[in-house]
């Protein structure tokens, strides 16, 4: 994962998280008592939905920090700490879900995140997943590359978004059949007047490890969050141009 997260202020301010996730799931067919992996679960939020949708549900995070607070929310849930690209489940469960966590995972860690999926499903079970596709966020990155350009760094693009056919040859290779694919918009309103602020500071954490000073830092993202006003701004409220790529593939 290409992120140590603040795990409070992520759990307060950017829930839209889970409550996009929701969608998700109703791509899952199996039974009630099922078991369902919710891979990178985070704070457990839709852990707990999976569970609420009557699946014996267990997630697993590399953040201990989120753990914590997932742990202390749903007691009666059981959450594994481990890293996606390097994790064995003691069985192998029904399904493997997971929502806007793989592009975290560089390109080249994602044929072991789908190498240890396919290892942990049944023959047959379904990965059903969600993450950010190819534009994702377009505006944004573009602005930053201009700053940090501008300010004489380079930007380094710290995100995996793929395309639904790439996306889907590394499903191939790892031993699945691609059942559903699809890629799309949402524009996603950001909290408060600081929204798109906040956003840069709570996400994009490694391009700026570079920069010197905290105050260069700030006055970076301020510039680039005043380019991203007039296409971003709308009505009082920010938005941050997501793009979804959203899969269900079966274990082979
Ligand atoms: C996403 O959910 O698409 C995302 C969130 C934060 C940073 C990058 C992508």
């Amino acid at each position: 994962m290409n992120i140590k997260w603040d795990a409070g202020k992520y759990t307060a301010d950017f829930s839209f998280v889970h409550r996009y996730g929701s969608g998700v799931i109703e791509l899952i067919d199996a039974d009630q008592g099922s078991s369902v992996l919710d891979l990178g679960c985070g704070n457990g939020a839709l852990t707990k939905a999976l569970q609420d949708r009557g699946y014996l549900a267990k997630g697993l995070d590399a953040s201990a920090d989120l753990l914590e607070i997932a742990r202390e929310n749903y007691p009666d849930i059981e959450f594994l700490h481990g890293d996606a690209t390097d994790f064995v489940l003691s069985k192998p469960v029904d399904v493997v879900f997971s929502n806007a966590v793989f592009h975290w995972i560089d390109a080249q860690r994602q044929p072991d995140m789908l190498r240890c999926v396919h290892d942990a499903l049944k023959p047959s079970g379904q990965f059903v997943f969600e993450f950010g596709g190819h534009g994702n966020n377009r505006l944004i990155h573009s602005a930053l590359d201009s700053v940090f350009a501008q300010y004489g760094y380079r930007y380094e693009m710290p995100f995996y978004f793929p395309t639904i056919g790439e996306y889907a040859a590394l499903l191939e290779s790892a031993g699945f059949r691609v059942v559903y694919a699809v890629l799309f918009d949402r524009p996603t309103e950001l909290k408060g007047e600081n929204g798109l602020k906040d956003w840069i500071n709570m996400f994009v954490k490694t391009p700026f490890s570079v920069v010197e000073t905290d105050s260069t830092k700030a006055s970076m993202i301020e510039e680039a969050v005043e380019m991203l006003r007039r296409d971003l701004y709308r009505e009082g409220k920010w938005y941050a141009d997501y793009v979804r790529i959203r899969m269900k593939a079966i274990r082979l």
